[in-house]
Formats: structure tokens, C-alpha cells, sequence
């Protein structure tokens, strides 16, 4: 199985020249790696349409649900689809803290995705208070099975839907997840699938890592922690850096 390195830019860089700079230098990196890895950047939507790459997919980092209409400010999963995204990130941390996304409207958009053919990466992680109060788990059961509800195995499985565990506490502040501690929520993770669904699509599915991943970790998440896929922010705007991470990913 290629392993799955997802670049997610958040609302940078400030200029599609800069964009255009930072993709060509991703693209060029990513090729000496391509038998072994699956590279995706999820771009903000405006640069979407100017960038293109033979190595490199392109992503949504979030939509709307409906097809079109009037929902001012949103993009729907039709326009991504039109724009050659493969993928998109639903329910990232940052949409569910800042903007309200709530159980329910992830599991729409999972719907909207799949109805169009986009592979949708679905976040879940706990914060640092629900950590402390030792609720991680049921935390990332409730998120998983309300974002899949009503979503039945063979569109999960055709769909190649992606779950990537994004500890809030670890995105951004260089304090990554420890290795086994990772590992262990990966195995849950599968279980919740496995249960839900079956031990066949749980062992298909891929599941990522994101949250404070450097050159210096990567290796971790997938050698030691099991992990197919990496999901990385801040790192993925530093080529250098980037590339690094495929290379220690594979
Ligand atoms: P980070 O972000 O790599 O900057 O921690 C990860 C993410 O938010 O997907």
C-alpha cells in the first residue's frame, strides 16, 4: 500500500505565486518517490484551478454539502470535483473549533463527498481538557461512528475513505504525539471500524497521523505506530522539510 502524505496548507501562502512556487518544488521532490508514496496538496480553494501536477493530487481542506445554491461564502463538493480535487479534509480540528462544525454536518459532507467521488480524509482527535479527563476514547468513537453514520461499508469502501487522527493539543505546537501512544489509537481506531463495519475494511483503510509532523518524527508514525499516511501543516509549506517527510515516510 502507497503511503498517503496529505499537505494541508491552511489559509497560506499569501499569493498564488508563492503557491505556485512552493507546489512545482513539492512536485519535483515528490517524483523520486512516487512507486512508494501518494502525495496530495489540499490548497486553499482560490489556487486550486492554477495549480497543476503529474505527481501530485490535489485537495479541498473543507466544503459545503450541497451541490449549489445560495450559501454564500461556501464551496460545494461539485466545484472541488470541477477543480481535480481527488480529496478533501472534512471535519478538520480547526473547522470544528473555529467555525462550528459539529458531528452532524461532517457526516453530511462525508455524504457530499462520496456522492461526488472525492476521497474524503475525516479528521477526529480529542483537545488537551478532554485528554486530561482521560475521555480520548469515547471522544474519538463518537466522532468516527457519528461521522459515519448511515454510510454504508460499500461507499466506504470504494470511496477509499481515509480516518486521520489529529490530536488537537499536537496540531501546530511542535509538541507531537508520542509514538506509542499513537500506535495504541491507531489499533482503536481500526477497532472501531473493524466493529462498525468489518475487520476487512478497517485492514484496506487507511488511517493517518497529523499533528506537529517534522522530518525528525515521521519515520515513527509509520514504522513504529503503524500509520499509512501522514496529514502535515505547518511543515508542508517548507519544501525542504517536506520532501524530507516523504523520504523518511516510504
Ligand atoms: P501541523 O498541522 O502539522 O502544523 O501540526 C497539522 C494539521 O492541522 O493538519
Amino acid at each position: 500500500m502507497k503511503k498517503l502524505i496529505v499537505a494541508n496548507w491552511k489559509m497560506n501562502p499569501m499569493s498564488l505565486a508563492s503557491a505556485k512556487l512552493i507546489f512545482n518544488a513539492l512536485e519535483k521532490g515528490a517524483k523520486k518517490f512516487s512507486k512508494q508514496s501518494e502525495v496530495v496538496v489540499c490548497s486553499p480553494a482560490v489556487y486550486l484551478f492554477s495549480l497543476a501536477g503529474k505527481q501530485i493530487k490535489l485537495g479541498g481542506q473543507n466544503m459545503f454539502y450541497e451541490d449549489s445554491g445560495a450559501f454564500t461564502g461556501e464551496i460545494s463538493p461539485a466545484m472541488l470535483k470541477n477543480s481535480k480535487c481527488q480529496y478533501v479534509i472534512i471535519g478538520h480540528s480547526e473547522r470544528r473549533g473555529y467555525f462550528n462544525e459539529t458531528d452532524e454536518t461532517v457526516n453530511k459532507k462525508i455524504k457530499g463527498a462520496i456522492a461526488h467521488k472525492i476521497t474524503p480524509i475525516l479528521c477526529v482527535g480529542e483537545t488537551a481538557s478532554e485528554k486530561k479527563q482521560g475521555k480520548t476514547k469515547e471522544v474519538l468513537k463518537r466522532q468516527v461512528l457519528a461521522a459515519l453514520k448511515a454510510v454504508p461499508q460499500k461507499k466506504v469502501k470504494t470511496s477509499g475513505l481515509c480516518v486521520a487522527y489529529e490530536p488537537r493539543w499536537a496540531i501546530g505546537t511542535g509538541d507531537a504525539c508520542p509514538t506509542t501512544e499513537a500506535q495504541t489509537i491507531k489499533i482503536l481506531l481500526e477497532k472501531i471500524i473493524a466493529q462498525k463495519y468489518s475487520r476487512p475494511l478497517s485492514q484496506k483503510m487507511r488511517f493517518l497521523y497529523g499533528g506537529s509532523v517534522n522530518g525528525d518524527n515521521a519515520q515513527d508514525f509509520i514504522q513504529e505506530a503503524k500509520f499509512q499516511g501522514l496529514l502535515i501543516g505547518g511543515a508542508s509549506l517548507k519544501p525542504a522539510e517536506f520532501i524530507r517527510i516523504i523520504k523518511k515516510a516510504v
